[in-house]
């Protein structure tokens, strides 16, 4: 039986080394080393058993494959002293056949070996709860995407990603995202204070666009609870969804807004004579005051609503 292993990134491969510096006599030898020694001792015994029992897998891996296995050994799955891992339920001797089926009959190549749907149930055996309460029939499941579209197992990335970020990993797919997330104005997730998953569980969800909450507005009170409300004078399109006036991902104006202040907002009040029409009909001073800066927002710089008793109209 194996020591049970800490996760621990690289640790094989540091283990490895230590090994065989030691087999040189370059390294001291302690408690630690001959667990590892052991461990090492393991790989190589796996690696044959892979090419014995499934030449193609073998053949697939023949550059990695030692590295490969030895990946396992530091995820989460290899923890024997967890019941739940299937090192813990089956011995670190055996724990692959929890994922790849007696003798290695699965690989995982979907649409090759596996459908969508048997590795999804393989996966799902374990990982039913939680954030997954929702995959079947969510949008990626119904597009009959697999856990490993997204997940690499074999893999030392954060949450075993099949890229080291996530916006890397969704963009392959979600190419106009990378577009987004560089425009001047945007949420800072390539800069790593924001996740995707912050806003969105892409393994399904009971509202619209799985986002985490019940619906657009719910999802960003979670961090931009000040706009929250509710406010003695409601603005309504703020009521119905921050989406009216912000692009979540990005935009190339301030804020995030679909367009500058007074245009967003005679998208939708537009009256022909009277304000705030009226503002653009005057000369050419007054016309410039609304094209610069801050526009409407000079007098109405409520937009979200307004607990001031004289904050009809959104002025203070
Ligand atoms: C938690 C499930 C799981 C466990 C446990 C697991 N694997 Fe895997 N393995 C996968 C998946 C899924 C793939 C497909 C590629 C990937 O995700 O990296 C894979 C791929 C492989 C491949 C490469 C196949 C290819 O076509 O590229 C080999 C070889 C392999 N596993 C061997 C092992 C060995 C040996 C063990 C036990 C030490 C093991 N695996 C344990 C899930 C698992
Ligand atoms: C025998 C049960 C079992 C099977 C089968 C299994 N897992 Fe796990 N998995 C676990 C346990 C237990 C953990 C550790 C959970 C924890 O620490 O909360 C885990 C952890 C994970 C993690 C989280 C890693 C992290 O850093 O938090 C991911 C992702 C994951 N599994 C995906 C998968 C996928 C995809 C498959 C199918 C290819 C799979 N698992 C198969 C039991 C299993
Ligand atoms: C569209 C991409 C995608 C698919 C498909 C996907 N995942 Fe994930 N998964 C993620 C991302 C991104 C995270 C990281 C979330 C975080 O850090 O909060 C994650 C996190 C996890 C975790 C660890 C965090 C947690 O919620 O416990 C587990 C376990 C997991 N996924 C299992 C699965 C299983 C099982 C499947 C298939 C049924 C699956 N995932 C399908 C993208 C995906
Ligand atoms: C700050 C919250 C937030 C973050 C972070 C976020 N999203 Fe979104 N996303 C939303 C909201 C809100 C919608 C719904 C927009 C609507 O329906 O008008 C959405 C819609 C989507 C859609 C479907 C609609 C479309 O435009 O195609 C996709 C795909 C998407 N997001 C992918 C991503 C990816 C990928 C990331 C990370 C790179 C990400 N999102 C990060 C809030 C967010
Ligand atoms: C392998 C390709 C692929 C990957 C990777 C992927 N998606 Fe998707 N995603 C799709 C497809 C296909 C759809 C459904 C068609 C569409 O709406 O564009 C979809 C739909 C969505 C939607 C819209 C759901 C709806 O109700 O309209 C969101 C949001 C989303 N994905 C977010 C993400 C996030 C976040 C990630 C990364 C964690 C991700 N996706 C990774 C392919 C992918
Ligand atoms: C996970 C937390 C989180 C969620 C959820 C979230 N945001 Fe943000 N938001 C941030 C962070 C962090 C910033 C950047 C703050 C900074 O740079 O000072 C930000 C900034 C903003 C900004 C100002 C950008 C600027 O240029 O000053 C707007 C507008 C915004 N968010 C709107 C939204 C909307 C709309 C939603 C819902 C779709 C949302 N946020 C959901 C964390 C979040
Ligand atoms: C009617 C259009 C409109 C709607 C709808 C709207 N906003 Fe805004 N938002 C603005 C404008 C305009 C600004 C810029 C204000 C400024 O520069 O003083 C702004 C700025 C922001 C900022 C950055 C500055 C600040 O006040 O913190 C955040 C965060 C923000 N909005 C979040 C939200 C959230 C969350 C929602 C949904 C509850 C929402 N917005 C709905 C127009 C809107
Ligand atoms: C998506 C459409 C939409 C956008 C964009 C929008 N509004 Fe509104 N606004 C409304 C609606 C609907 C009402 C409530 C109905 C009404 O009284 O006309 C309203 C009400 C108002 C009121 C109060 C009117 C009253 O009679 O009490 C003011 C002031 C106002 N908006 C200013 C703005 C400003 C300034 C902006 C730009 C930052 C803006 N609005 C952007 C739709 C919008
Ligand atoms: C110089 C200050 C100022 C600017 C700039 C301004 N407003 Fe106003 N707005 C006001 C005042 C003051 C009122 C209240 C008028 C009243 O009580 O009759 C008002 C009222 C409104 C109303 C309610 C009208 C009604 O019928 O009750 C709307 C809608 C409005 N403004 C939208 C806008 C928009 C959109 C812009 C930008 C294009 C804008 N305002 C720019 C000062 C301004």
């Amino acid at each position: 039986m194996l020591k049970t292993r800490v996760r621990q990134r690289g640790g094989w491969w540091r283990a490895l080394v230590l090994a065989l510096l030691a087999g040189a006599g370059l390294a001291g030898t302690g408690a630690a080393l001959a667990d590892d020694a052991a461990l090492a001792e393991e790989v190589d015994r796996l690696v044959e058993e892979v090419r014995g029992l499934s030449p193609i897998m073998a053949r697939k891996r023949a550059s990695d494959l030692r590295a490969h296995i030895g990946l396992m050994f530091d995820s989460p799955h290899a923890v024997e002293s967890d019941p739940r891992t299937p090192a813990g339920r089956l011995g670190a001797a055996t724990f692959c056949f929890a994922c790849h089926g007696q003798g290695f009959e699965h690989y995982f190549n979907v649409g090759e070996d596996v459908s969508a749907d048997k590795v999804n149930d393989t996966c799902l055996q374990c990982h039913s709860g939680g954030d997954r309460m929702h995959f079947r029939g969510s949008p990626h499941e119904f597009q009959d995407m697999a856990c490993v579209d997204c997940h690499a197992m074999h893999s030392d990335n954060e949450r075993l990603l099949k890229s080291e970020s996530q916006l890397a990993l969704c963009s392959t797919c979600h190419q106009e995202r990378r577009v987004d997330f560089n425009r001047p104005h945007h949420h800072p997730v390539g800069e790593g204070q924001v996740d995707c998953t912050d806003c969105h569980n892409p393994h399904g969800t009971a509202g619209p666009r799985l986002l985490r909450g019940n619906d657009i507005n719910q999802t960003c009170f979670s961090c931009h609870a000040e706009h929250r409300g509710p406010f003695l004078w409601e603005h309504q399109p703020v009521r119905e969804a921050c989406t009216n006036c912000h692009d979540p991902h990005g935009s190339v104006h301030p804020r995030m807004l679909h367009a500058r202040p007074a245009q967003l907002c005679q998208s939708c009040h537009m009256t022909s004579t009277f304000h705030p029409g009226d503002l653009m009909e005057h000369d050419e001073p007054q016309r410039r005051f609304m094209a610069a800066g801050r526009g409407c927002l000079n007098c109405h710089s409520q937009v979200h609503g307004s607990n001031h008793p004289g904050g009809s109209h959104f002025r203070q």
